[in-house]
């Protein structure tokens, strides 16, 4: 496909992003659709809609208006391409700019340029405070990717090296020599040996801070396990007996390979079926995930002050039924990925009222500022 070619695609695929489709079906059904696609027209066409995603406002004031077409228009303005040589008509290409469109666009107001929800920019500067600003703009970026690597398996030196075999390029970081960041060939990541063998998995920096903060020892469940990220970083600190729970039993259907993997026992308890109560609990509860809104740009935009509403009540129920699971002594780890107060902070002083029998340990904030993604841990202790 031409470069041109690859932004009509692009354009086209944000329509129907735009018209309710979730983002990464809507990729993966373009892809089934044009075999002339290669891998290199598929990563490009995908890393244009993200783009596009991630600044959809500033690139719709830029392009004047919200369509794929304007989207795409505002994207050669903001990256400083001629639109004339990207809509020629020509082949695959998008059809010739109309005189309106020529003379369409604006540059991005303070709030279009922050690119995020109307609504949500005062609850995002309340959160943020003098933060706000810069984490708005990192969010418009395209996220790193981060490596846990099983230090029950491996160390990261090792990692590293056979990482390298195949093509892929980290770096540790700094705060936490186990978590790395691929810097070169991550594309290449799911296929290589190292992932293969469990030595290294997928995991954000922040979500790696967070879970290296938690006590391990005793019984461990985590309530809202999702994939199992979380389980399976505190299985590589040697935690254990670890119980996996979530109320959607599909949601953990990959888990028991990724433990094999690993080469770590997970115990799976059916929704609502966890008996007992445990040294630690992890409630990485449902979110706004405006933390990793860099990663799935879509999100952003669908959220809504009603849906934030709804999530707050539920992770109001999933916290005090986790504290109920969580043994005399024993710690309740609160987390989400937002940068949102009334998902943090409010939630933890909210619940410390409810339930005076809990004292917060620690609390931590992750972002671009110190981390990666936005991520936030409560550490609670029952007395
Ligand atoms: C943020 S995700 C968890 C991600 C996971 N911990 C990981 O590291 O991959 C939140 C999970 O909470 C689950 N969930 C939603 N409501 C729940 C509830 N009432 N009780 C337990 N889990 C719930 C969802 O199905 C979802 O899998």
């Amino acid at each position: 496909m031409t470069p041109a070619a690859r932004v009509a695609a692009a354009s086209e695929i944000l329509d129907r992003i735009l018209a309710g489709d979730p983002a990464e079906p809507a990729l993966i059904r373009w892809a089934r659709a044009s075999r002339y696609a290669g891998s290199g027209d598929r990563a490009a066409v995908r890393d244009l809609v993200y783009d596009s995603l991630r600044k959809l406002r500033s690139r719709a004031a830029l392009g004047g208006g919200l369509d794929g077409r304007a989207l795409m228009l505002g994207m050669c303005r903001e990256t400083g391409q001629d639109p004339a040589q990207v809509f020629t008509g020509q082949g695959h290409a998008p059809a010739v700019l109309t005189d309106d469109e020529k003379q369409s666009g604006n540059p991005p107001s303070p709030s279009e340029a922050m690119d995020l929800p109307d609504w949500l920019i005062p609850l995002w500067r309340d959160s943020l405070g003098e933060r706000a600003d810069p984490t708005a703009r990192q969010m418009r970026e395209r996220a790193p990717v981060w490596l846990r690597v099983n230090t029950a398996r491996t160390t990261p030196d090792k990692a590293l090296r056979l990482l390298a075999q195949d093509g892929i390029v980290a770096l540790p970081a700094p705060q936490l020599p186990s978590a790395l960041r691929v810097v070169e060939g991550a594309r290449r990541v799911a296929a290589s040996a190292s992932y293969r063998e469990g030595d290294v998995e997928l995991q954000d920096l922040s979500a790696q801070l967070a879970c290296a903060a938690l006590p391990v020892q005793g019984s461990v469940l985590d309530f809202c396990a999702g994939g199992g990220g979380k389980a399976l970083a505190l299985a590589a600190r040697g935690a254990g007996p670890i119980v996996a729970h979530d109320s959607d039993m599909s949601r953990m259907a990959d888990l028991p390979a990724r433990a094999a993997r690993a080469g770590a026992r997970v115990d799976i308890a059916r929704p609502g079926k966890v008996s007992g109560t445990f040294g630690l609990v992890v409630a990485d509860v449902p979110c706004s995930g405006s933390g990793t809104w860099r990663r799935t740009p879509d999100a952003k935009w669908r959220l809504t002050a009603d849906g934030l509403r709804e999530l707050s009540k539920i992770q109001a129920q999933i916290i005090d039924k986790a504290s109920e699971l969580t043994c005399t002594g024993g710690h309740l780890a609160y987390m989400t990925c937002s940068v949102l107060q009334a998902e943090n902070a409010d939630q933890i002083a909210a619940f410390l009222h409810r339930n005076p029998a809990f004292e917060l340990v620690e609390e931590q904030s992750f972002g671009p500022w110190n981390a990666s993604d936005g991520f936030y841990l409560s550490l609670l202790r029952r007395n």
